[in-house]
């Protein structure tokens, strides 16, 4: 299998592991940047193009000001998230909100921030009403349902996935809407996630512009934008090739030309909220063998385990694995890679091919820099790691610290007792 190449040699990994101790998530910021720049100028025809980069997928406030210096905003799903994209100094009409089963409060603070809500649910027209008031500009999350195929295990196929409203009631939503003083309007979709064909986003483009001028012909709407949402997978695989987002824009052109100019809808703003594509490729989990164990299958053991960086686990997900200093030795044994989690799941890798492995030797975990550190989590008593910052001068910052055991206790008063 092809090797995937790293940011750094050999000797500058060992120098950052000296001033910061394995397991941690480093972040190429140049790599970052080139991508997002790629991403903007890809959609350079597209009126007022806008990526709303989805928080969730790195939750991290220094890579959110990157991401806004490159003209990006931010998709909130909570209001921890509403809270960094503040902090990151992302505000207004910058933010997307986009949550379900959504809290009065998070409303509210949405509201104050003056983000755009994007509206889960055509009950929720109510409860906003009633907890945080009706803004000047609202958008609707649509489910095509059975209308459209595809979604995955991430996502769920649209008919069973619980996200969004139904066409009918999009067109409900938005007449409540209008009689309630809403002068603007959007409209979002989130269908797929992880997907390499670039086919299947130019599909979303004209599903998403069919029912804008539907709505403009029937309700006389003219809607403002038109967010497609994220699902741009990565290369996990070393074989496999980044979604083409120029033939990805090309597409979405075409599709804007015959459907939304004709129907008198042009300019209609363009937007994105991808987070996979954004970071993934360009964050990688370092972690330092403690263990060989062989018994029935041969197992090497990580200073990390499933709680900082779960997709294997939970998906099976594929995550290429280099042995540092040993990229060009033959891949001629054969490792399940583990952390140290009580559940037989937490492997990185099982039966994978990788040179013979020695206590001591640094792996690194490809691809790491979306869902990645953000779906961490505390079972077991573990530690969320470092993330660290490999700046385009080479130096590197730390971007958040690992977390302490006085960390994990201090929702315990001991006290008490
Ligand atoms: C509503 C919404 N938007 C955007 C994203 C980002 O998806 P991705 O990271 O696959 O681009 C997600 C992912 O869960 C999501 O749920």
């Amino acid at each position: 299998m092809p090797e995937k190449v790293l940011p750094f040699t050999k000797e500058q990994l060992m120098q950052i592991i000296e001033q910061y101790p394995t397991p941690f998530h480093i972040y190429d910021e140049a790599a970052i940047r080139k991508n997002a720049r790629n991403l903007v100028q890809s959609f350079d025809w597209a009126p007022g193009f806008k990526e709303y980069f989805a928080v969730k997928a790195t939750p991290n406030p220094y890579i959110m000001k990157i991401l806004k210096e490159e003209g990006f905003g931010a998709d909130c799903s909570s209001l921890p998230e509403l809270i960094l994209a503040d902090k990151a100094g992302i505000r207004g009409e910058d933010i997307m909100f986009s949550s379900n089963d959504t809290p009065a409060e998070e409303y509210q603070v949405a509201r104050e921030l003056g983000a755009i809500i994007n509206l889960d649910d055509i009950s929720h027209i109510d409860y906003l009403e009633k907890h945080a008031g009706i803004p000047e500009v609202i958008s609707f999350r649509y489910n095509p349902g059975p209308l459209r195929k595809g979604g995955n295990a991430i996502i769920g196929k649209p008919e069973e996935a619980k996200y969004g409203l139904t066409r009918e009631q999009i067109f409900q939503a938005c007449e409540i809407m209008r009689n309630k003083g809403v002068g603007r309007f959007g409209l979002h979709t989130m269908v797929i996630s992880n997907e390499l064909d670039p086919t299947y986003f130019i599909e979303t483009a004209n599903m998403m512009f069919d029912l804008a001028v539907e709505i403009y012909q029937k309700l006389n709407i003219r809607v403002e934008f038109v967010n497609l949402g994220g699902g741009i997978g990565i290369p996990y695989l070393p074989h496999e090739e980044p979604v083409d987002l120029h033939y990805v824009s090309q597409g979405i052109k075409d599709a804007y030309e015959k459907k939304i100019t004709p129907n008198g809808l042009h300019p209609l703003k363009l937007a994105m909220e991808s987070g996979r594509m954004i970071t993934g490729p360009y964050g990688y989990l370092v972690a330092t063998v403690l263990h060989k164990k062989e018994i029935y299958k041969n197992y090497v053991g990580l200073d990390a385990c499933m709680a900082n960086l779960m997709r294997p686990g939970i998906y099976g997900a594929y995550h290429h694995i280099t042995v540092v200093g040993k990229e060009d030795w033959p891949h001629d044994h054969i490792y399940d890679v583990t952390g140290s989690l009580c559940e037989n799941n937490d492997k990185f890798a099982i039966d994978r091919k990788l040179p013979e492995i020695e206590i001591g030797d640094i792996l690194v975990i490809h691809d790491t820099g979306a869902h990645g550190h953000a779906m961490g989590f505390n079972y077991n008593g573990k530690l969320r790691s470092a993330e660290l910052l490999l700046k385009p001068d080479g130096t590197v910052e730390m971007i958040r610290r690992a977390e302490t055991i006085d960390d994990y206790f201090a929702t315990l008063d001991f006290s008490k007792l």
